[in-house]
């Protein structure tokens, strides 16, 4: 018996610069995160002014999808994917940004790319921006610090919503547009937005003036694709972590609910185009100076999406005495008052693994827009063990992605949520993001690589291929 509605997308996700590889391959430029080295759990990654000839950085080879790509798809048919979310990098289009013209050689990748795709009848889902600016605009112009950046995005949206009109339907503007909220940890600016905050500025009134060119850029390039095909769905795309009160104080649930508006200022200006009373009150109490414009909120109304895009891999938790305890050192999930919750285990990297989440957030999530939404990344970042023969019993990583499909399917059936799909992330083993690591993986393929860059690139499947393989084919029924 099918348990997911008919049509459901089972598929899963990558990032062109976390697995693709080929940095400096047919004119592409280096982008921003072709200057972050590796780091580990609690050592941050560097960001370095250019590429160091003495650093290594792992984004630049990853695992060689751009080399593989036609052996890499056969595998994912095998899986049986129905669709695949990967992102393009806009620096194999416009190399430094603000060029007139594109790079030919980058579109035709992705050309051939989803061709061979729809061959293997899987949909290609396209994140536009997933961390990959052009470093030059980050360091010229300063990404989304300036105005002028939307204009660069627009144009890179534009040309390849019309190289691909006939190819893609389902797009995502800007991948977790809402992790600069954490700006005390440099990389969620950087990446997201190709900004670094300078002596004497306040990084908060930064942080929401990239926030506000990218939600314009959004808006404008959502506008755009309409125009060019009104069949696509082009939808935002949010890191949705739910906060937790740490018990049934008052203090706890209100501050949990503070917290939470955090995670919804993005969303919410994406699907109602317009500002949140709540974040104009911010700007009117700490006096903030946001650059808006008249006529942004024209731009913002034009331009909402027609669904929403989430990953989910943990919740948090927050309690309100911390501070008042004088714990103020606890850090957890980046949020002042973050504390463990006792109810919930942790993954090796201390991200906690709440599939019951996953249903919470669903909810919260569809109660408070109403539109279709797609979960775009969920997943197990863990080490591998690699047995004599060669396999891989990677149950841990089963158990986590059968308790949350599981919660997911109350979602839909019990709760009535609007799910378009499910994409588990790195489906083949990449680069981590955070750490820029290879030892936590996520994929169902191993890779052989490791975290210095040794290794000889072969893929092999591991337990999981052939139990996410039935799952799909049982349309969730058989987990
Ligand atoms: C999301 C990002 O934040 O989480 C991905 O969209 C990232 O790019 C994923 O890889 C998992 O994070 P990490 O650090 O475990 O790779």
């Amino acid at each position: 018996m099918s348990k997911f509605p008919e049509g459901f997308k089972w598929g899963g996700a990558f990032a062109a610069h976390q697995f693709e590889g080929g940095w400096d391959q047919d004119g592409k430029g280096p982008s921003v995160v072709d200057v972050m080295t590796a780091g580990a759990h609690g050592v941050p990654r560097e960001i370095t002014e250019t590429v160091e000839s003495d650093k290594f950085y792992p984004n630049h080879e990853a695992v060689d999808f751009y080399n593989n790509y036609k052996n890499d798809v056969k595998l994912f048919a095998e899986m049986g994917l129905q669709c695949l979310r990967t992102s393009i990098a806009w620096s194999r289009i416009f190399p430094k940004g603000n060029e007139s013209e594109p790079n030919e050689a980058g579109l035709q990748f992705y050309d051939d790319l989803f061709d061979e795709l729809i061959e293997h009848d899987i949909d290609p889902v396209i994140t536009l921006s997933h961390f990959e600016m052009p470093l030059y605009i980050a360091r010229e112009y300063g990404g989304f610090k300036s105005r002028e950046t939307v204009d660069f995005f627009v144009k890179f949206a534009e040309t390849v919503f019309e190289r691909y009109k006939d190819k893609v339907k389902y797009w995502m503007t800007f991948n977790e547009i809402n992790n600069k909220m954490d700006y005390s940890n440099p990389i969620f600016l950087w990446t997201n937005s190709g900004v670094s905050v300078e002596a004497g500025e306040n990084p908060k009134e930064v942080m929401y003036t990239a926030g506000h060119h990218e939600l314009l850029a959004s808006a404008l390039a959502v506008a755009k694709g309409k125009e060019i095909n009104p069949e696509f769905q082009i939808g935002g795309m949010v890191s949705h972590v739910p906060i937790y009160p740490r018990s049934s104080r008052p203090d706890d649930v209100m501050l949990a609910e503070e917290y939470m508006r955090h995670r919804y200022f993005f969303p919410d200006v994406h699907v109602r185009g317009e500002y949140p009373k709540y974040t104009l009150k911010e700007f009117e109490r700490e006096g903030l100076n946001i650059p808006i414009l008249e006529g942004d909120d024209e731009i913002l109304r034009n331009g909402i999406v027609d669904y929403l895009g989430f990953s989910y891999y943990m919740s948090t938790t927050v309690d309100s005495q911390v501070i008042a305890d004088n714990k103020g050192d606890i850090v957890n999930g980046g949020l002042p008052h973050g504390v463990d919750n006792p109810f919930i285990k942790s993954s090796d990297w201390g991200w906690a693994i709440d599939p019951v989440g996953l249903r919470y957030a669903l909810n919260r999530l569809y109660d408070r827009y109403q539109i279709p939404l797609f979960v775009v990344e969920n997943g197990f970042g863990a080490v591998d063990h690699v047995q004599a023969d060669g396999t891989i019993q990677d149950d841990a990583r089963i158990e986590y992605l059968s308790a949350h499909i599981e919660e997911m399917e109350k979602a839909v059936n019990y709760d009535g949520v609007e799910l378009i799909g499910y994409t588990p992330w790195g489906v083949m083993d990449i680069v981590s993001f955070t750490t820029g690591e290879m030892k936590k993986r996520y994929g169902m393929i191993h890779v052989d690589r490791d975290n210095e860059g040794n290794g000889t690139m072969k893929r092999s499947k591991k337990a999981s291929f052939d139990w996410y393989r039935s799952v799909i084919e049982s349309n969730g029924s058989e987990l």
